[in-house]
C-alpha cells in the first residue's frame, strides 16, 4: 500500500522559536518515513509582511538550513519553497472565484490585523486561499500545525468541498495534525509563544540566550511551582520525572530556572551545532531546495491540468 501524503510549511520571517518546534517542526521530523513528505518554505506568504529583498532571501536560506539542522532528511523528505510551485498562486485564484468575502472575513488572522485596527494588505486577507491552494494541489492527507492554524484546513477543506462539488471531484481532504500537549506552547510570560509578542526561546539560542530568556520567565510569587517555569519545562521532560524534580525543589525558582536551562541546552546545543556546519556549505543546501522544487512542481502541474479540464480552460 502507498503511503499517506504529509504537507506542511513555515513562513520565512524570521528565527523560529520553540514553540514552531513542538508545535509542529518535530512533527516533521518524527513522520517522516512513516508518510510521504512534502516539506516547504512559505515565501509567498511571507511576503504579506516582509518586502525587502535581502530579508526574504536569507530567512529562506534560513528556514531551509533550520529544517536539514532539526533532522529533515532530503532522501526521505520533498523539501522545497512555494515560489518554485507558481500553480499555487494560479489555483488560488480559482478559488477566490468560488470563495465569498464574508466567509474570509471570519478568517482569525484577518479578524485580528482589523481588530488591531491595521489596515490589512490583500495578500493578508487572501491567505487562506493560497494555503489551501499548497495543501490541496499536492494532495495532502494529513497536515502537522500548531492550533493556530486549524482554522486554515478547515477553510482548505470547505473550499475542496465547494470546488468538487461546483466543477467535479479533484481533491482530497486533508486532515489538521495537531498534538495536544503542545498545541499551543507558552512563551516567557504564559501567553501563547509568538514572534509578535517578544516572549519567545529562539530554537538555535546561543547559551546565553537561552539563558537570558529563562531567567525572564515571569514568575508568580507564593506558589510552589512556578507554572510558566514548568509549562516549558514540560515540554522537555516527562511527567514522572518533572514532578519529582519540582517537588524535590519545591519553592526554589532559581534553581528550577537552572535545571530548564540546563535542558534547554542540552536539546538545543547539538541541533545549533548541526545548522552551523550545514551553513559552510550552502550552496549545497540549496541543491536539496532547487531539487525538490522540480519535483513538487511536477506534481502540482499535473494536478493542475487536471483543475484547468474541470474549471474549463483547458481547450487543447
Ligand atoms: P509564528 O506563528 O511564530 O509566526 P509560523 O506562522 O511560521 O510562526 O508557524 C509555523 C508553525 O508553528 C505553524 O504550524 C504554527 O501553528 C506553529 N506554531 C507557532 N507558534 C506556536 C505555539 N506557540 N505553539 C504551538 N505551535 C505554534
Ligand atoms: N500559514 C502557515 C503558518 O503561518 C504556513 C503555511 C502556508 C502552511 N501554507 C501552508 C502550513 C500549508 C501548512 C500547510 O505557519
Amino acid at each position: 500500500m502507498s503511503k499517506k501524503i504529509l504537507l506542511s510549511g513555515v513562513k520565512p520571517t524570521g528565527r523560529p522559536h520553540v514553540g514552531n518546534y513542538f508545535g509542529a517542526m518535530k512533527q516533521f521530523v518524527e513522520l517522516q518515513s512513516q508518510y510521504e513528505s512534502y516539506i516547504f518554505i512559505a515565501d509567498l506568504h511571507a511576503l504579506t509582511t516582509v518586502q525587502n529583498r535581502q530579508e526574504l532571501e536569507e530567512n529562506t536560506t534560513g528556514v531551509l538550513l533550520d529544517y536539514m539542522a532539526i533532522g529533515l532528511d532530503p532522501k526521505s523528505v520533498t523539501i522545497y519553497k512555494q515560489s518554485d510551485v507558481p500553480q499555487v498562486a494560479e489555483l488560488a485564484w480559482i478559488f477566490n472565484c468560488l470563495t465569498t468575502v464574508p466567509y474570509l472575513e471570519r478568517a482569525h488572522a484577518y479578524k485580528d490585523a482589523v481588530a488591531n485596527k491595521k489596515e490589512p494588505n490583500v495578500g493578508l486577507f487572501d491567505y487562506p486561499m493560497l494555503m489551501a491552494a499548497d495543501i490541496l494541489i499536492q494532495d495532502a492527507d494529513v497536515v502537522p500545525v500548531g492550533q493556530d492554524q486549524k482554522q486554515h484546513v478547515e477553510i482548505a477543506r470547505d473550499t475542496a468541498e465547494k470546488f468538487d462539488r461546483i466543477f467535479q471531484k479533484c481533491f482530497k481532504l486533508p486532515e489538521p495534525l495537531i498534538l495536544d500537549t503542545v498545541a499551543t506552547v507558552p512563551g516567557t510570560d504564559g501567553r501563547k509563544m509568538s514572534k509578535s509578542y517578544n516572549n519567545t526561546i529562539p530554537l538555535f539560542a546561543s547559551d546565553e540566550e537561552i539563558e537570558k530568556a529563562v531567567m525572564g520567565i515571569v514568575t508568580d510569587s507564593g506558589a510552589d511551582v512556578p507554572e510558566n517555569v514548568y509549562a516549558i519545562h514540560a515540554l522537555l521532560r516527562d511527567r514522572v520525572s518533572l514532578d519529582a524534580l519540582y517537588a524535590e525543589n519545591k519553592g526554589q525558582y532559581k534553581k528550577l530556572k537552572e535545571l530548564l536551562i540546563e535542558d534547554l541546552k542540552a536539546m538545543i546545543t547539538p541541533m545549533r551545532e548541526r545548522r552551523q556546519a550545514l551553513e559552510e556549505d550552502k550552496s549545497a543546501v540549496l541543491e536539496v531546495l532547487k531539487a525538490g522544487g522540480l519535483v513538487a512542481h511536477e506534481r502540482a502541474e499535473k494536478k493542475m491540468e487536471e483543475v484547468r479540464k474541470a474549471v474549463g480552460l483547458k481547450l487543447y
